[in-house]
């Protein structure tokens, strides 16, 4: 089976839209473990309501962030996992990772990408008066919020949104996205030529 392992910080939809589309035979793939950097993140409760293992990794427990990415490494390596997917994890993924797990993380993104990086993805489209915002799904490099495009969804910004309610409308389309993301790349359907993406059909 496909291994996944999902890194969050907070709320945990994300993971929690993954977690009931694999439990409904959506999703070929199993989740070995939730990692989390904030030992209060609600998506360590939903883990274990669904009998997920977790581990905490506090950043401030090791003296860099290099050295954090990589107690991270160390402790998925025997796991033999496949992906891993950063659901709403507030920290910059880094070297160790990143060349432990080649093309093999993918993060989402709640703007079309590349508008709005970085943080408040929602504030910035709306402050900025897009017609048109949404969500990216897509692989992550060294730089934040830039990686090869896997999948996108698009929803209009109607004139009277606040930031909760274009926030609610992405959110609902994350909630698609990233499972159908995960399940093409368990199909082997992903592949990843230069900065673009190719979905085999
Ligand atoms: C989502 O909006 C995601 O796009 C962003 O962080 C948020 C996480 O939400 N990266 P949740 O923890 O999955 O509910």
């Amino acid at each position: 089976m496909f291994r996944l392992c999902v890194l969050a910080s907070g709320r945990g939809s994300n993971f929690a839209s993954i977690v009931e589309k694999i439990e409904a035979g959506e999703v070929p793939a199993v989740v070995d473990v939730l990692v989390s950097d904030n030992p209060q993140a609600r998506a360590l409760e939903i883990a274990r309501q669904h009998g997920i293992e977790t581990a905490v990794f506090r950043r401030e427990d090791y003296p860099t962030n290099k050295a954090h990415n990589q107690a991270i490494v160390d402790f998925l390596k025997p796991r033999g996992i496949d992906l891993i997917i950063l659901a709403g994890y507030m920290r910059i993924v880094k070297a160790p990772l990143l060349e432990a797990y080649p093309n093999r993380v993918i993060n989402i993104h709640p703007a079309l990408l590349p508008s709005f990086p970085g943080l408040e993805g929602q504030k910035q489209a709306l402050e900025w008066g897009v017609r048109y915002s949404g969500c990216t799904v897509h692989f992550v490099d060294a730089e934040v919020d830039h990686g090869p495009i896997i999948l996108q969804a698009a929803v209009p910004v109607e004139q009277d949104d606040t930031v909760e309610t274009l926030s609610a409308r992405i959110l609902k389309e994350e909630h698609k996205l990233l499972p159908r993301a995960v399940t093409l790349i368990a199909q082997g359907k992903v592949v990843v030529e230069g900065r673009k993406v190719r979905i085999l059909i």
